[in-house]
């Protein structure tokens, strides 16, 4: 097998490259990223000198590169996660998602098609999407695989737009595909632009926690080792032509996630209990905010045994024991580019 992952550099990448690297020394394992801001090879370090990888800088949104490089090494599978993926910047600059997430994976759709050219014994194209795509649900319910499409951020409109396009090159020119719709990852390596990574900093720094309206917005959070390994269950047992959703089990609103977060800093830190608390600063809401995520994964459990594997607390602290770990990891992202969006967001 030689499989091509994109996006590999970036947070659920880079977990999703180590799996598959230690997991299958048989396979030749391509990582494609174009190290944007979110991409960064130190989350890799560790594997880059396993000789079954292959790092490759490069844009998905360049056709003429994409072809070339399926023509090249002739790819058996695919496991799609390159993308921008912050709805905040997607409602500052939109075009960038329709080009990355919507034409970059046209770019792979194409390149398989034609290198595979009907041939599809073996082969796989797995795009790896959010449960965003389905929009927001009320107080009560659950987004299952049949649940409409209702997207409403710039990103989840441009993620949508992508499934899309793979569940119709499936059904047009029967391209072998699998999609998963997985709910909040967090974990070692989440760029601290999302809620998570974004609170943990601010509080060893003592800043404000920039909770957006009132804070009873509810999101399913799973650990990023859990996608990972749905991940490489659904690419190797999965059905062809089927989505499957994947999620936690674990509904947090926003404000008492930040709490619990809160208080296990402070245990870290060495605070007096309730002192991180004292950074909660409600802000402006995000517009179209959704106000609740959550995920039936009865499928994927039912027919390939997923389950997540560690408890939201065990989770949150294992997360932020890899921080205190990384220091220099957050220091080098959190400098140049990362204050100015933060100014931006936050400060202006
Ligand atoms: P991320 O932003 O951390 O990483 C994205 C990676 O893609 C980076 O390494 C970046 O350099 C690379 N990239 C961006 N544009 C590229 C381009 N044009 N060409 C090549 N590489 C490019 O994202 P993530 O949080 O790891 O998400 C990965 C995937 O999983 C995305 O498709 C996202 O939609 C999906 N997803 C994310 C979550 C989540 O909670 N983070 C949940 C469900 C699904
Ligand atoms: P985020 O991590 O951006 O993920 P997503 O928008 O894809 O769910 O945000 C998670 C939740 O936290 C979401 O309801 C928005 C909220 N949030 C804040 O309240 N303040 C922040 O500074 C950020 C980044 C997010």
């Amino acid at each position: 097998m030689k499989i091509l992952i994109t996006g590999g550099a970036g947070f659920i990448g880079s977990h999703v490259v180590r799996r598959f690297v230690l997991n299958y020394p048989h396979y030749q394992i391509y990582n494609l990223d174009a190290l944007t801001y979110a991409g960064n090879l130190e989350n890799i370090v560790d594997i880059e000198e396993q000789p079954n990888y292959t790092f490759v800088k490069g844009d998905i949104t360049d056709a003429a590169f994409i072809d070339s490089l399926f023509e090249t090494e002739q790819f058996n599978g695919v496991v799609h996660l390159a993308a921008e993926s912050h709805v905040d910047r997607s409602i500052k600059d939109p075009l960038a998602f329709v080009k990355t997430n919507v034409i970059g994976t046209m770019n792979l759709l194409n390149a398989a098609k034609s290198i595979w050219n009907g041939d599809y014994e073996g082969k796989r194209f797995y795009h790896v999407s959010t449960d965003e795509v389905y929009g927001a649900l009320g107080a009560e319910g659950l987004f299952t695989e049949t649940t409409s499409y209702d997207p409403n951020s710039p990103y989840s409109a441009s993620k949508a737009s992508s499934d899309h396009f793979v569940r119709a090159y499936g059904e047009t020119y029967g391209l072998p595909y699998v999609i998963t719709n997985c709910s909040n990852n967090y974990g070692p390596n989440h760029f601290p632009e999302k809620l998570i990574p974004l609170f943990l900093n601010n509080i060893i720094q003592n800043k404000p926690l920039p909770v957006y309206g009132d804070g009873n917005y509810t999101r399913d959070w799973l650990y990023v080792i859990d996608h990972a390994r749905a991940i490489d269950l659904v690419f190797h047992k999965g059905k062809h032509a089927e989505t499957y959703n994947i999620g936690g089990f674990n509904e947090w609103k926003n404000i008492d996630l930040v709490k619990l977060l809160c208080a296990q800093m402070d245990q870290k830190l060495g605070r007096p209990e309730g002192d991180s608390e004292q950074l909660i600063t409600y802000v402006k809401d995000r517009p179209g905010h959704d106000l609740r995520y959550a995920i039936d994964a009865t499928k994927i459990k039912n027919e390939l045994g997923w389950e997540p594997s560690v408890t939201f607390e065990e989770g949150l602290q294992q997360t932020i024991d890899w921080y205190f770990d990384n220091p220099e990891w957050l220091a080098n992202v959190t400098s140049g580019a990362y204050q100015e969006y933060y100014t931006k967001q936050y400060e202006e």
